[in-house]
Order: structure tokens, then sequence, then C-alpha cells
């Protein structure tokens, strides 16, 4: 798709649909008496009274009138003058895709007014455009994926110089390249997405992006005593992986470590999920797709920082071999946990990768992972919780999930309910007991990563989505992607 940005007369430009973005209570404003003399009369205003459009965030309507270049108009609603922010341009941008696509229109024109839009704003709204046209339609006879725009053209009063917007927006293409890989990882089918292709994938993708790409297969995890995948794995016959993926730069002096969950399927093992949990659980790998994204993307932007991304890679099946409650995992580092739950496998294996990320001294390590439905209770789909021992990183993080609109927001390590994850025969054990359950998960995990600053980001809720967002379409988002290339580029800045 070829972005443009002008300035002059937007209804002189030859396209498939005009749209014109209005602030709330402005559907009478300025921009769109101007629209209207333009197309020549009340009619225009008419129909959008007709419409009931009032510029709220969310409205859109196309009206039954046609421009001088028998081209489709429609409005989309920014909500409040003063609260438009970059977020409000990512999903009016959004619903500008979806209308595009309703109207089959390859050709998108946008009017954005008479106020002054800088380079930030249009990325924003191409981001939003671009992010709202993704489908999964590689198993679809006909594919509902909405036509192709071929040109996006923002009109604008003084538009930017055209050098600053194409590297921005090239920038932003690259990192929207690992959110397409995120969601397709975590919407191919359980049956395709085995650890072994999760890791070959791995290899294959995060090669060609620059990146250097370790695949532990099933004896080398073994001789690196990485106890809680092996345990996990033995519920299924796929072969476990862990994947370890390094991006070096020139010169820095700063070490991040990205631990991402790679449960590929999450029955729950022995402790056996109902039917209806399971229907989403190929989504339990969100956090390594999110870590291989953003690390690929990573790879070609190039920021003055090192990273690591460690990814444990198994399916939590219920065979003959599996893990019993009962069972105790001893960690490659002495300590023992009691599994009294299988289906608490997450806070496992992360527990192994923790400990691996640790060995090698990072500055900071941020796991995602997909691990608790109580988190989805307590944030629903559209925040993730974080937790820190650190709060200068959680508030980093904090303000590169505001930046990027992936909202998080900090839950507490209660020190006090440590005592819920005691166990009577290990070290301790994998659930807590019964309230506050994604708090007893940070802090099961809290207890592999030693003194190293760390944040973990609970993204049970937004990493799949059973109702489509304005720039986010069902199933899996890839979720936490730009955060981290935000966050890991602004840090080397
Ligand atoms: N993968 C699930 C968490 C999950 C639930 C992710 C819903 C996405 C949507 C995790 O492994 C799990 O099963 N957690 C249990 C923990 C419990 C057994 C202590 C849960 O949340 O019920
Ligand atoms: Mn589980
Ligand atoms: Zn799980």
């Amino acid at each position: 798709m070829q972005i443009r940005v002008r300035g002059g007369e937007p209804t002189g430009i030859a396209a498939d649909v005009l749209i014109v973005p209005v602030a709330a209570g402005q559907e009478d404003g300025r921009d769109v008496r101007r629209l209207a003399r333009r197309l020549g009369g009340t009619m225009v205003k008419r129909a959008i009274s007709a419409a009931r459009f009032r510029g709220r965030p969310g409205q859109a309507a196309v009206l039954p009138v046609q421009g001088p270049r028998r081209q489709a108009i429609a409005v989309v609603g920014l909500g409040d003058e003063a609260r438009i922010d970059l977020e409000a341009w990512r999903r009016v941008g959004g619903q500008s895709r979806q209308l595009a696509g309703t109207l089959g229109a390859a050709r998108v024109v946008v009017a954005c007014g008479a106020r002054p839009l800088e380079t930030p704003q249009l990325v924003a709204f191409a981001e939003g455009f671009e992010l709202a046209a993704y489908r999964f339609a590689k198993y679809k006879s006909e594919s509902d994926a909405p036509p192709a725009v071929t040109e996006l053209t923002l009109v604008v009063v003084s538009p930017p110089a055209e050098k600053i917007l194409e590297t921005e927006w090239r920038a932003l293409a690259t990192t929207l390249s690992g959110v397409t890989l995120a969601r397709d990882l975590v919407n191919e089918p359980p049956a395709v997405k085995t650890p072994a292709y999760i890791a070959d994938v791995a290899k294959k993708v995060g090669q060609a992006a620059g990146l250097e790409v370790e695949v532990w297969d099933a004896k080398r995890i073994a001789s690196e005593k990485l106890a809680a995948l092996i345990a996990v794995a033995r519920g299924s016959s796929e072969e476990p992986r862990f994947v370890h993926l390094r991006y070096r730069s020139k010169s820095t002096q700063r070490r991040i470590a990205l631990v991402g969950k790679g449960i590929t399927f999450d029955s729950g093992g022995l402790s056996l999920k109902p039917a209806k949990s399971m229907e989403t659980m190929k989504c339990d790998m969100a956090g390594a797709a999110a870590v291989l994204g953003a690390m690929t993307a990573l790879a070609r932007l190039k920021p003055a920082i090192d990273v690591d991304g460690y990814i444990p890679i198994t399916e939590n099946l219920p065979g003959g071999r599996a893990q019993k409650p009962g069972d105790v995992i001893r960690y490659r580092n002495g300590k023992t946990v009691e599994v009294l739950n299988t289906d608490a496998e997450g806070r496992l294996v992360l527990a192994d990768a923790l400990l691996v990320a640790a060995d090698a001294k990072p500055d900071a390590i941020i796991d995602l992972a997909t691990l608790t439905g109580a988190c989805m209770v307590a944030l629903g789909t559209q925040v993730a919780g974080l937790f820190a021992n650190d709060q200068k990183l959680a508030d980093r993080l904090l303000a590169a999930g505001t930046d990027t609109g992936e909202p998080l927001w900090q839950m507490p390590l209660v020190a006090e309910y440590k005592d819920d994850i005691k166990s009577a025969v290990a070290d301790i054990k994998n659930i807590g007991g019964g309230h506050a359950g994604s708090i007893t998960a940070a802090l099961f995990l809290q207890e592999f990563v030693g003194s190293t600053p760390w944040v973990h980001l609970d993204i049970a809720g937004p990493a799949f989505l059973e109702k489509a967002l304005p720039y986010t379409p069902k199933g899996g988002t890839g979720f936490g992607v730009r955060t981290l290339v935000r966050y890991l580029t602004t840090l080397a800045a």
C-alpha cells in the first residue's frame, strides 16, 4: 500500500472513498460545512443528522451522497477534540480501514480537516489502518479478507517533510511485520504449530532478520536441566524445544532479556480443563510469539541495545506419562516445586527460562505470558497485568504501553501472599490459595529471578480476542510486540 500526505482540496483527488474524521459535536462544524459546500448543498448535513452521527469515538457512517469524482463519502468519530491522542488516531485509522473494506474501496482519501496534524498523528492513523487490515485466511476456501487498499492519501493543511514521514513509516512497517508474525503464529492451529514447528519458524524468520538463533532439542534440554519443561512435555508425544534468540548491536552497555511462554496447546494436563475453556488454548504461546515478533523487528531496526530472547516451548497434554498432581520438580538451581495442579504449567516452564535468563546476568528481565484466567477476570481483554520488582523498570514499560495503545496496569506483588504458595513437601507449590490468582502466579515467578530487575506481563486477556476492536481483528492480537519494540528502542535512544 502506498501512503501519501498532501495539502489542498480532498474532494479533488481521485478515490473510491473520501473519509472525514469528525470530532464530537462538530458534525455541523467547520470541516463538515466546508465539505458540504464542496458537494453542493444541504444533502451532506441532512445525511449526517439522519445517521444520528455525533462524532463520538467508534461512530461511523457512510453517507448516501457521492462526491464530484463519484467517490463514496464517510464520516468517522474522533471523540472530544481535547482528548484526541495518538490512540484516537489509531482507532479512527482502524475504522477507516474497516469502512474501506465494507465499501470495497482500493483508493482511500482522508480529509483530516483544519487541525494541524504532525507526523506522529499521521503515522498513528496509518498504524491503525494497517493493523485493522489483518486477516488469518489461510484455511478459508473463500477469503473474508477485505479487498486490498492500494493508495491511502491523507490530506492535511501543512504536510510534513516527505523524508521524515517516510522514515517513520518504514520503521513502523517493520514493527507491524513483527505484529503480523505474532498474530499468525497464535492463530495457527495447534496440530500445525508443534514445538518443533515454532522452533523452526523462529530459526528461519529470526536468522532472516539477522538474529542468532539457538534451538535446544529434548536431549540438550535434559543436559541443561530444564526440569519443568521436561515434566510438562511428558504428557505429550511432541518433543519440547527451547529457543534462544540473540540480538547484538555494535556498542552498548545494556542487555535486556525477554522470556515468552510457549505452550502450543494447553489442555490443562491431568488437571484437565473443561472443553469450553480449551477452545482458545492454542493462544497459550502468545508470549513466545510476542518475543519472536519483537525481536525480528528489532534486528531490522538495529537500536543500540543487546537483547536475548528465551522461549520454552511444549504442549500441555494428559498423556500416559504425564506429570501428576503431587509430583515434585527439582529445578537446575536446586529449588523444588510441588505440582498440585498440572494446569498451572506456564509458571513451571517460565521458571526454567527465568533461571537461564538470570544466569546470563542481564540488566533486566521482561517476561510475557498468557498466565492466568484470574488476570482476565481482573482486567478483561483490553489490559494486561504488570508485576515488577523494580519500579523504574515498571514505569518504563507502563509508559511504552501507553504510547503504543497496549494498556498495562500494575498489580501488587503482595509479599504476605507468599504464604499461599508454601508447600508441605517441597520449597513451594505451583498454585495459590484460590484468591488473587494472578498475584500468586507472579509471586511464584519472582522466586526464580533473584535480584535481577524484572517485569512480568500477564497477557492472558489481550493476547486473543473473541470480539474485534477498532484496529484489532478477532483471534491472535500480537499484543506486546509494539510495547516491547517501543521500550527497547527508547531505552537505546
Ligand atoms: N493458559 C492458562 C491461562 C489462560 C486462561 C490464558 C485463559 C488465556 C486465557 C494457564 O496455564 C492456566 O491454566 N492457568 C490456570 C491456573 C490455575 C490452575 C492456578 C487458571 O488461570 O485457571
Ligand atoms: Mn494451564
Ligand atoms: Zn497455560
